[in-house]
């Protein structure tokens, strides 16, 4: 595939993307020292470790190790080929690539998320000129009445798909695109036990909005009657570029503002982000009324690190809440609850106060931790009552993954509903060691494993610049080392360092001596390649990892005692489970030192 497009072309597509705005579309980069860094968009992370480099048009992350250029980038990101990657960036900045030749099958297999795309967008542009015609005027009216403004009308591409069974298939039968790639895209539906000509539009009748990416391109549609009807939306399947738990309504249009705000306002349904929208609240997302997903907010997280949502005050918005605080917590966004006065959905509310009250609203919002322990867990109720709330209390805590965080919750909770702390932390720690009691002892890993990338790094570092070493030593982290081949490198190491007036190895070709498997082709790999380690990254990078890997070993630790106990517990013995509780504690303690 990569033979398609001629060479030069790619060379000319790479000079002209600048890496760092390409990367700050998508990750939130502050300028450190030659370099820009964020939060890795491809791992978890609360401390930025996701370097951008101007000077080589690279990034690495030194959390997950991924890296690369601005092709690499964008086809991890997006999920696109190298030729996709390549075609969206000429696109961008004015480079022609020239029509492949490519054999049917080529074109199926490679393009088929590119072909659909391409339909969805010339679809849309038929819903738009369909809304502008004289036969849109009852939908014109329509929004007219929902007071929704011409501005948002294009902004968000809104259109309409007329009546009738066959509009827009003739459509784009008339562009060239066969009816069957209408309907993967899925804006057709084939008769069953019909041909060809079986097909007939899947939106009749509907106001069309256009569900995009973040870079803009038409992925689905979501259609609504106008007036009463059923079903109140019909939405486009998924398809090979629409996964609905992946993609936030509205995002490519209010990613900036969002980023500027530093917040984004998380709500339902495509009409309360357009209403916000034109009233002037533009750090909007929906989700498109489906259950809040993690990869929802990774996505949201990449803009800004705090997110208002909006919740009914119903039960269901309630369990909306639970569901999502947990999905925030995991994924270390800071979130708060705007709950609106029963019966009100923001589309009304903001058209009947307008965008002040809204606004104060929002100023309003409480963390949702605070939240969901006041209101969902809190008020005092009949004893029955009470042990419903501390089940349920325990069961969301025990779900919490970080450690701190569980204990705050903890600590928080006990104090609002008056329950004991120590009866409390009892109660979660029974529940997480049955969620783990299943999980067997980790055992060294065996050379054939993939070695860890940690632990890797360290190694690396070691190997080129050897005047760490003896700081290496110091921490004794060695220790915590899993990847047994690695350990004994990093030993040998050390020894030699350590021996007086004793020669730093050389790592080549001690790398070179190991034994055939990943971690010896890693390592050489690495070594082959132009060391990553620039001074001005390298102390904290070098510390972080120092602390990432005994963090790992201790996490893992902990995991093993849970289930030693587990065991114990079960077993009666009594003395055996104090023991290893104390242990625990004393793990606890020993970690805290190290921080
Ligand atoms: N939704 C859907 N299918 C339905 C109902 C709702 O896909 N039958 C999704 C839509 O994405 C919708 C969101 O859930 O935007 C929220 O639903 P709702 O509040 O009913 O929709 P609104 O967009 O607010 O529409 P309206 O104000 O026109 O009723
Ligand atoms: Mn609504």
């Amino acid at each position: 595939m990569k033979g398609s497009i001629p060479e030069d072309k790619i060379e000319e597509v790479r000079r002209r993307t600048d890496i760092v705005s390409l990367i700050g579309e998508y990750v939130t980069l502050k300028k450190a020292g030659k370099n820009f860094l964020g939060l890795c968009p491809f791992h978890r992370e609360k401390t930025p470790s996701f370097t951008v480099s101007p000077d080589k048009q690279m990034f690495y992350c030194f959390g997950c190790s991924e890296g690369g250029n601005v092709f690499s980038f964008l086809m991890k990101l997006n999920h696109l080929t190298f030729p996709e990657a390549i075609r969206h960036l000429a696109g961008k900045v004015g480079v022609v690539i020239p029509e492949r030749s490519m054999s049917p099958e080529e074109k199926d297999r490679y393009t088929l998320g590119e072909q659909i795309r391409r339909v969805n967008g010339l679809a849309a542009e038929y819903f738009v000129r369909a809304l502008q015609s004289p036969a849109g005027e009852g939908a014109r009216e329509y929004l007219r009445k929902r007071g929704i403004e011409a501005e948002a009308i294009s902004t968000f591409r809104i259109g309409l798909a007329p009546e009738g069974w066959r509009h827009l298939l003739d459509f784009l039968d008339k562009k060239g695109i066969p009816p069957k790639l209408v309907e993967q895209a899925g804006l057709a539906i084939l008769r069953a036990g019909e041909g060809e000509r079986g097909h007939y539009d899947r939106f009749r009748g509907r106001l069309m909005i256009p569900i995009e990416d973040v870079d803009g391109h038409v992925i689905a549609f979501g259609g609504r009657v106008m007036g009463a009807g059923e079903p109140k939306y019909m939405n486009s399947p998924e398809s090979p570029v629409y996964t609905k738990g992946n993609n936030l309504f509205g995002l490519s249009r209010t990613r900036e503002a969002i980023r500027q705000a530093g917040f984004s306002l998380l709500v339902e349904g495509y009409f309360d982000l357009i209403a916000l929208w034109g009233a002037g609240i533009q750090n909007v997302v929906a989700t498109l009324g489906t259950a809040l997903t993690r990869a929802q907010v990774d996505l949201l997280r990449r803009y800004a690190p705090r997110v208002v949502a909006v919740f009914d005050p119903d039960e269901a918005g309630r369990k909306a809440l639970a569901r999502s605080l947990e999905l925030f917590l995991a994924g270390n966004v800071h979130a708060k609850a705007v709950i609106l006065p029963d019966g009100h959905d923001p589309d009304d509310f903001v058209r009947t106060r307008g965008r002040e009250k809204t606004e104060e609203l929002v100023a309003r919002a409480v963390p949702m931790v605070d939240y969901y322990i006041e209101e969902i867990l809190g008020g005092r109720g009949t004893l029955e009552e009470d042990r419903d709330k501390l089940r349920e209390a325990v069961a969301f805590i025990a779900r919490i993954e970080d450690a701190v965080e569980r204990n705050l919750f903890i600590k928080k909770v006990a104090e609002k509903l008056n329950f004991d702390q120590e009866v409390l932390k009892a109660e979660v720690r029974r529940v997480l060691s049955h969620a783990t009691a299943s999980q067997v002892e980790p055992t060294r890993r065996k050379s054939v494993r993939e070695p860890d990338h940690l632990e890797l790094g360290l190694i690396h570092m070691m190997l080129e610049c050897p005047e760490r070493i003896p700081a290496v030593a110091m921490s004794g982290v060695m220790a915590c080392f899993t990847t047994e081949e690695l350990r004994s490198l990093g030993e040998r190491l050390l020894t030699a360092a350590g021996k007086e007036g004793g020669a730093i190895p050389d790592g080549f070709s001690l790398v070179n001596g190991l034994e055939e498997g990943p971690v010896r082709a890693k390592l050489l790999d690495l070594l082959m390649s132009e060391s990553p380690y620039q001074e001005e990254w390298m102390d904290r990078l070098f510390a972080d990892t120092l602390r990432k890997i005994q963090r790992k070993w201790y996490k893992e630790r902990h995991r093993m005692l849970k289930a030693q106990i587990v065991k114990a517990d079960e077993a009666g013995n009594r003395e055996l489970c104090d023991g290893l509780l104390r242990e625990k504690e004393r793990l606890l303690q020993e970690e805290k030192g190290l921080a």
